[in-house]
């Protein structure tokens, strides 16, 4: 979490200062509005500051560099109040100091204006339950956050981690610890899906936030999320923090005489976060990046699937189309596994599905609808795969597969095509 709240400081700072400046000239109830927000911010920068020493410091910094600028913001708000309602008195000094750009539209504040406060404030109206939350998360998060929250690869986890924050290796999850659900919405919100963030409706997002916090035992399985029960919701953690007082106590004799004494000679970066694999490469594997075939960004293939592309002799797979599949079948992978070596994960491997017997891959627990197809001897063919991928349970009701399903028909088309370059 301290990495998203090192990440909103700058921004928030940036987007009430940056704009208050320039709006605060012509409006000086805004810039009072702007300084009430920015000590909200500043309470709550100092308030979240104590999770880790060297986060807490850059933290304190941040809290630091916001005072002095709502003190400056107070200045000018002041000095426009004394300038207000004559055209003719001198603009302030900070007008004329670059010459550019102009006051921000109302419209354009609101656009950037999309914090959420622990109170609250700056929630939009909207709801979401429990089973909804479910099925967009599936749809949109699960391929990274796991269907239960449970976290794929090194990719983070969003629930359980109780009881472990004093441990030396704790789980810090939006469960385990972060102290107000306003960051989870907030976060989720601005920022997730990583790679299309924005696109998330309110009601989606309520309804997300839903199951998280189902997901972490806060809530049972009828809950409904909104903006009127939202600050009913009380989070484990929420007394977990402490009010960082090391600005008042400490601050000043760090900038009284800075030691510049003993300094490391050379400073060396030793890990970075891709090759750590914290951070999913190009933009992220979300399921919108690959939604359609034609114009949609299509991913070299990687080494197991390279054999895919490798076919062109007429009559084979058409190799755009099986590239295309690639990409879609980003959205099977936190499940599935295709090509040489693949094995059984949460769902079997893929390999000779075309013209396979439904459910006969070795050591592989079907579900019961599963296991009679197979005993029916069904066989997977183009058309009965395509309408299954398209509605996996309302095409095999009860199948284990926790899926919403394709949405798109092109997509299928390819991903059968990628499914189909793969061998038994
Ligand atoms: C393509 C992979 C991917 C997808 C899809 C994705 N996320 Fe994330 N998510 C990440 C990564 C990577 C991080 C860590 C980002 C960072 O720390 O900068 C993250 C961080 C988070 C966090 C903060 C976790 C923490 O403890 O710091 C939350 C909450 C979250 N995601 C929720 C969601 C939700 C809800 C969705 C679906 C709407 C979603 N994510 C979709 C990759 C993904
Ligand atoms: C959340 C995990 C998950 C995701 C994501 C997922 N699957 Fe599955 N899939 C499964 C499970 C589990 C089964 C076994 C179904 C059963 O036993 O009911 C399965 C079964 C299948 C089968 C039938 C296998 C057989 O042996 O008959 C195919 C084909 C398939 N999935 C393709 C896909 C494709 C293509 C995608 C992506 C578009 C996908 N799946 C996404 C979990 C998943």
């Amino acid at each position: 979490m301290s990495k998203s709240l090192n990440l909103f400081v700058p921004a928030l700072g940036f987007t009430a200062l940056g704009l208050g400046l320039a709006y605060g000239l012509s409006s000086r109830q805004y810039g009072a509005q702007t300084i009430e927000t920015l000590e909200t911010r500043v309470q709550q920068v100092e308030a979240t500051a104590a999770s880790t020493s060297a986060e807490a410091q850059a933290a304190a910094a941040e809290a630091a560099r916001l005072m002095s600028e709502r003190d400056a913001l107070q200045q000018i708000a002041a000095d426009a109040a004394n300038t207000a309602g004559s055209l003719t008195a001198p603009a302030p000094v900070i007008d004329g100091t670059y010459e550019l750009g102009r006051a921000a539209l109302e419209e354009e504040l609101a656009a950037w204006d999309v914090d959420v406060l622990p109170d609250g404030r700056g929630l939009p109206e909207g709801r979401g339950d429990v089973w909804t939350g479910e099925e967009v998360f599936v749809e949109k998060c699960a391929t990274c956050h796991g269907d239960f929250a449970e976290g794929v690869g090194n990719w983070p986890v969003l629930a359980g981690g109780f009881d472990t924050l004093a441990d030396k290796d704790p789980v810090k999850t939006v469960g385990s610890y972060w102290p107000h659900l306003s960051t989870a919405w907030d976060y989720i919100n601005r920022s997730m899906p990583f790679g299309e963030a924005g696109t998330l409706t309110p009601d989606e997002t309520y309804a997300i936030v839903a199951y998280i916090l189902y997901s972490n035992d806060l809530v049972d399985d009828d809950f409904e999320l909104s903006h009127e029960n939202f600050t009913d919701v009380e989070m484990y953690n929420s007394d977990g923090f402490v009010v960082d007082d090391r600005p008042e106590l400490e601050y000043a004799e760090w900038r009284a005489e800075p030691c510049m004494a003993n300094c490391k000679e050379t400073v060396e970066i030793t890990m970075r976060a891709t090759f750590l694999d914290v951070t999913p490469e190009g933009g992220g594997d979300s399921v919108m990046n690959h939604a359609t075939t034609g114009d949609g960004p299509v991913f070299s293939a990687s080494d197991d699937a390279a054999v895919a592309t490798t076919s062109e002799d007429a009559g084979g797979p058409d190799p755009a189309l099986v590239a295309a599949g690639e990409g879609a079948f980003r959205q099977c992978k936190s499940c599935h596994q295709v090509g040489e070596g693949a094995s059984n994960r949460t769902g079997p491997a893929l390999n000779g599905m075309v013209g396979r017997t439904i459910g006969s891959v070795d050591g592989f627990r079907y579900s019961n609808v599963f296991q009679e197809a197979n005993a029916a001897g069904e066989v997977w063919t183009a058309e009965n795969l395509a309408a299954f991928l398209a509605d996996p349970r309302g095409t095999m009701p009860g199948t284990k597969m926790t899926f919403r399903g394709v949405r798109e028909e092109a997509d299928i088309t390819a991903l059968i095509a990628y499914l189909e370059s793969f061998e038994e």
